[in-house]
């Protein structure tokens, strides 16, 4: 059994805190955020997240986790994770600013550690922030010896929101970049951690871990724009269809079949800001980025198809009443960080329609940004009442059922622009809705 510390309860470091605390390790969850440690402490996680619940619940009650605000709990623990939100800065690159603070309490704390303490980066960071600011940084604070009282391995993670917990406990793999030494004590606590489920392990510098992070991300947000950009083709040749060109390239073994879902953009609080990171990073030191620049740039354009398509269907939308159905910037979340719908609304409204929105999770969330300038329908079929158009922002299982019977009696003029590709377009034209979706040529 290890005892753990984990520094920044967000969304990566709650699960990995309570996911390590379930497999039967000791952990304490420190976040400077009062308010969120005494929720967390009362068993109630501070945002939406598939499991996370039960989980916290089950190890807040066998005692194998706790929360603090008190980072000098971690002199108790033999590995602490660092996985403190690492924000975007005005120009895109990235704001280390928690991240140092973090190195600092570590170091703070490690003065009253006897014994070697391992020291795991999952935010994500650039190139060179492990061996410039992070090490520094704990090493004066703490007046211990690098190598010899502690080690730092870049550690990255790559949970995905809404499967956050599964990723956790089922990792496909696991970067370690540092020093010999400190790899070894790292591959050692995940050999136990995980046992015979131990997954292909990459070993390697910091630098490169730091970097693997930004080459996994931008390749699937690169991937994503890659076929909306086929998609945005599609739907100029009548009759062409973006699923059937994903199902084409996807069974090719080299493409795979995975993040080829056609639809209004990428967001989420990884991919825009990491993406924008990268490119930063890469203006720094003189490389050109334009791949990673091109995704971004479709990107920003892609949400925008949904008003294009709802003009389509029903004309000028001044005065119209439409449903958006969906809000999150991807089903199973709360999460409203870069997600397409901000744009989608802002820019209904810039047209003088009236927006109705309604999703399972995220009306809260929304409001705080929407305010009273759009309703807020109960549920998905309330939203839809006395609408001229509706469109599917985000793909939650609950809006696939939707028959078109309830689009006809619901709606004042039924039109749809599925934004997600979640509805057969022959069954909802044959019903007589006016359809259009991303990446079918009409
Ligand atoms: C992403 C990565 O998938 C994780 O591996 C990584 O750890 C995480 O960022 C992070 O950096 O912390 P996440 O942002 O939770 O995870 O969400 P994804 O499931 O990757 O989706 C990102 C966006 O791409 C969403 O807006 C989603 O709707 C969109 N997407 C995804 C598509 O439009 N089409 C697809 O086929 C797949």
């Amino acid at each position: 059994m290890h005892r753990v510390s984990v520094f920044g309860l967000g969304p990566v470091g709650l699960v990995t805190a309570v996911c390590i605390a379930h497999a039967g390790n000791s952990v304490v969850g420190i976040d400077p955020d009062v308010q969120r440690v005494r929720i967390i402490n009362d068993g109630e996680a501070p945002f939406y997240e598939p499991s996370l619940r039960e989980y916290l619940k089950e190890v807040l009650k066998k005692r194998s986790f706790s929360a603090t605000d008190n980072s000098v709990e971690n002199a108790k623990s033999d590995v602490a994770f660092i996985t403190v939100g690492t924000p975007g800065a005005r120009d895109g690159s990235i704001n280390l600013e928690y991240v140092k603070s973090a190195a600092e309490s570590i170091g703070h704390s490690l003065r009253a550690r006897h014994g070697y303490q391992l020291v795991l980066i999952k935010s994500t960071v650039i190139p060179g922030t492990n061996r410039q600011l992070v090490k520094p940084l704990i090493e004066k604070e703490s007046g211990k010896v690098l190598g010899r009282d502690f080690g730092v391995c870049s550690n990255p993670e790559f949970l995905h929101e809404g499967n956050a917990v599964y990723d956790c406990d089922s990792p496909d793999r696991i970067i370690i970049g540092g020093e010999t030494h400190e790899v070894e004590v790292a591959e050692k606590f995940y050999s136990e951690l995980y046992g015979k489920n131990l997954p292909a392990l990459v070993r390697t510098n910091s630098e490169t871990a730091e970097l693997i992070k930004y080459a996994n991300n931008s390749f699937l947000a690169v991937k994503v724009s890659y076929i909306n950009m086929f998609a945005n083709l599609c739907q100029e040749i009548p009759g062409a269809d973006v699923e059937d060109i994903a199902k084409g390239i996807g069974l090719d073994k080299r493409i795979g079949s995975m993040f080829l879902r056609a639809g209004l953009g990428w967001g989420g609080s990884c991919f825009p800001k990491d993406l924008r990171a990268i490119a930063s990073f890469g203006k720094r030191i003189n490389v050109p980025t334009s791949l990673v620049d091109a995704a971004i740039s479709l990107n920003e354009q892609q949400p925008l198809k949904a008003i294009e398509l709802a003009e389509k269907l029903v004309g000028n939308l001044t005065g119209k009443r439409v449903a958006v159905l969906g809000l999150a910037f991807k089903p199973d979340t709360d999460d409203l960080r870069e997600a397409v719908s901000i744009p989608i609304v802002r820019d209904l409204l810039e047209k003088g329609a009236i927006v109705v929105a309604y999703d399972p999770t995220a009306i809260d969330n929304a409001k705080t940004i929407f305010g009273n300038r759009i309703e807020y329908a109960k549920d998905s079929v309330t939203c839809l009442d006395q609408s001229d158009c509706c469109i599917i922002a985000t793909e939650w299982n609950e809006f696939k059922t939707i028959a078109p019977e309830t689009f006809l009696n619901k709606m004042r003029m039924p039109a749809i622009v599925d934004g997600r590709r979640i509805y057969d377009p022959p069954r909802f034209m044959r019903a007589g809705i006016k359809f259009a979706a991303i990446g079918l040529g009409q």
